[in-house]
């Protein structure tokens, strides 16, 4: 499996003012090398981190966290949030195809990870009762709660077009994520 090794300095990449000012030239750089999940979940935390370590803004937060997670772990086609606003889960910032926007608690994966706030590892989404599909190819699905200072604020959800594709590394390591994150994109 590929990994992500990355440093604070290589997130910064050549950006000469640090993250958050933009100029001309803003590109994160990120070394990719051969290693374990277990490596790859750190690096991600790692990247994770800077990113999102000096950023006020939850949107931007959240954005980011998506577009690493999407590019850092194989075999996705949707990996994003959905936040709970006025009782319900509500679309957040994502990479892949436009999806569901509005999922009540407890309806799907999604609302079954927000009612019972406990982390739902769906190895085939087919069998999960109330599975709510938004891209066909989907197969099996990772959804993490987001939980920031007691109150439950969105969830995390990955999806794989391959069966199986997550197992308890994986909600471990997106578990570890969304602790880091958690703060950064409450309010
Ligand atoms: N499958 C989810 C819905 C969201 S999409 O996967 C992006 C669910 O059952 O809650």
């Amino acid at each position: 499996m590929l990994a992500a090794r990355l440093t604070p300095e290589q997130v910064r990449g050549d950006d000469q003012n640090g993250l958050g000012s933009c100029t001309e030239k803003t590109v994160y750089e990120f070394a990719v090398s051969a290693g374990s999940k277990a490596e790859l979940y750190q690096d991600l935390h790692a990247a994770l981190d800077a990113l999102t370590a000096d950023e006020p803004d939850a949107v931007a937060n959240m954005a980011n966290a998506a577009a690493l997670i999407w590019q850092y772990l194989p075999d996705l086609n949707w990996a994003g949030f959905y936040r709970l606003v006025g009782g319900e889960l509500v679309l957040g910032p994502f990479q892949g195809k436009p999806a569901c926007i509005r999922i009540a608690i407890g309806a799907g994966v999604c609302g079954a990870a927000a009612a019972s706030r406990e982390t739902q590892l769906v190895e085939d989404v087919h069998a999960f009762p109330g599975h709510i599909a938004c891209d066909a190819a989907s197969r099996s699905e990772l959804v993490v709660p987001i939980v920031h200072d007691g109150a439950l604020i969105g969830v995390l959800d990955l999806d794989s077009p391959s069966s199986a594709r997550f197992d308890a590394e994986d909600g471990a390591g997106c578990e570890a994520l969304v602790r880091l994150l958690s703060s950064r994109i409450a309010g």
